[in-house]
């Protein structure tokens, strides 16, 4: 009890980072969404513009200097963080655009087979639909990827790959990467995380989960959106497809003849997101900053208390199974028929929390569930025992419209 109270002591030291809660009372719970962004990372993207200015990798003169090494020391330090080697993270502009990136890179056929499991968010169901045949694995009791399962369907139909999320956006539920990798590698699968809602949250190693593949957006990570990253591992990249054709991307074209980059360049053709890249260096430099533990610790903290209080408000439910590794994301659902959307305006309008209402992007699980969307709460180190008293208190008030 007494080590539970020493972390909600710290709290308002993460509050303060993010100019976003000065001098207001606003509850954020809508992490899963988009993360806020800390004061560190605005100045590093302001200072950019400042200070430095110029397109990367193209002229010789000192600003453009200055913008080259700060882009490319953000990929250094994002792949620091990923426990990879610089040459193996691309920049992207988002989780899905990573996703897509790869699906192009594979050059999947009608005749390819991809394996998903019925957590995945659209962003990493489309680009196989929309590309090959898609099988998906089964879920235990807990809500995590019946490993049994993924092996037999994998036995019995060989796949090009195995494509699926380290943790749910709805239900908070981290999966049993190591495993699945592991299991895709022996039945000769290529392996694809999509961490979008992991980074940040727990450690990611690419080398410890022994991934091939590992997607994630800069915004849900405290850096800005419009960036994102796709780890790829090296020995694959010469056997990938590039996904777009232009500048930045060559060492020489002549007529008929044309000699690529090797590593990210050749899928990042076109003038980058510099600044965006530069923000997510500063946002993994203030992750690192916090240490791992301590975000690991807060999680948990918002979790047991969130679970403990919750259950105090009537006529409404957790929808999903919450598993033994979970983040502190919740979706609740009404025992009546209310629109969540109507209760969500109101929770922000007259008690300014803010959270999202629907489907998140994920309707196969909530309609092979029978579920008609949900409030989801979605907290980070910014988040408090506070914000979640107030939400319940909020909550209690409007129990009698969700029964
Ligand atoms: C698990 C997961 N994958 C992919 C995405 C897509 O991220 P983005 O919209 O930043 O590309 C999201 C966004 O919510 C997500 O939660």
């Amino acid at each position: 009890m007494q080590a539970l109270d020493v972390k909600y002591m710290v709290l308002p030291d993460a509050r303060s980072d993010f100019p976003f809660f000065r001098d207001n009372q606003r509850i954020y719970l809508d992490s899963s969404s988009t993360s806020l962004k800390p004061a560190s990372v605005i100045s590093a993207i302001t200072d950019f513009y400042l200070h430095a200015g110029s397109n990367v990798g193209r002229s010789n003169h000192q600003y453009a200097q200055l913008s080259t090494q700060l882009f490319e020391s953000s990929r250094n330090k994002l792949a620091c963080f990923l426990g990879c080697s610089a040459d193996e993270v691309i920049f992207t502009a988002n989780c899905t655009d990573s996703i897509n990136l790869l699906a192009h890179a594979l050059a999947l056929g009608k005749g390819d087979h991809v394996v998903v499991s019925p957590l995945e968010h659209h962003s990493n169901l489309l680009p196989w639909l929309s590309r090959c045949r898609v099988t998906v694995a089964r879920l235990d009791q807990n809500g995590c990827i019946d490993l049994d399962h993924l092996d037999s369907l994998l036995a019995a139909d060989p796949a090009r790959l195995v494509a699926v999320c380290h943790a749910s956006n709805v239900t908070g539920n981290v999966q049993p990467v190591r495993q699945i990798c592991q299991i895709a590698r022996a039945r000769g699968a290529l392996s694809l995380l999509d961490a979008a809602q992991t980074v940040g949250h727990i450690p990611v190693n690419v080398g410890q989960i022994d991934c091939d593949f590992l997607a994630l957006s800069g915004h849900k990570m405290f850096g800005p959106s419009g960036i994102g990253a796709l780890y790829m591992r090296r020995d694959l990249q010469a056997s990938m497809h590039s996904y777009r054709y232009g500048g930045g991307m060559v060492n020489k074209v002549e007529q008929g003849d044309v000699s690529y980059q090797s590593g990210p360049g050749r899928f990042e053709a076109g003038t980058p997101n510099i600044e965006g890249a530069i923000g997510l260096g500063a946002a993994v430099d203030y992750i690192n900053g916090l240490g791992g533990q301590w975000v690991q610790d807060h999680d948990e903290d918002l979790e047991r208390y969130f679970l403990s209080q919750i259950q105090s408000v009537r006529n409404i439910e957790i929808a999903f199974p919450v598993g033994p590794q979970h983040l502190p994301i919740f979706p609740l659902v009404a025992v009546g028929k209310v629109d969540i959307g109507f209760v969500s305006r109101i929770l922000s309008d007259r008690y300014d929390i803010a959270l999202s209402s629907g489907y998140q992007c994920n309707q196969p699980l909530y309609r092979n569930s029978g579920i008609n969307g949900a409030l989801r709460v979605s907290m980070h180190l910014y988040n408090s025992r506070e914000d979640i008293d107030t939400l319940v208190m909020a909550l209690t008030d409007l129990q009698d419209l969700l029964a």
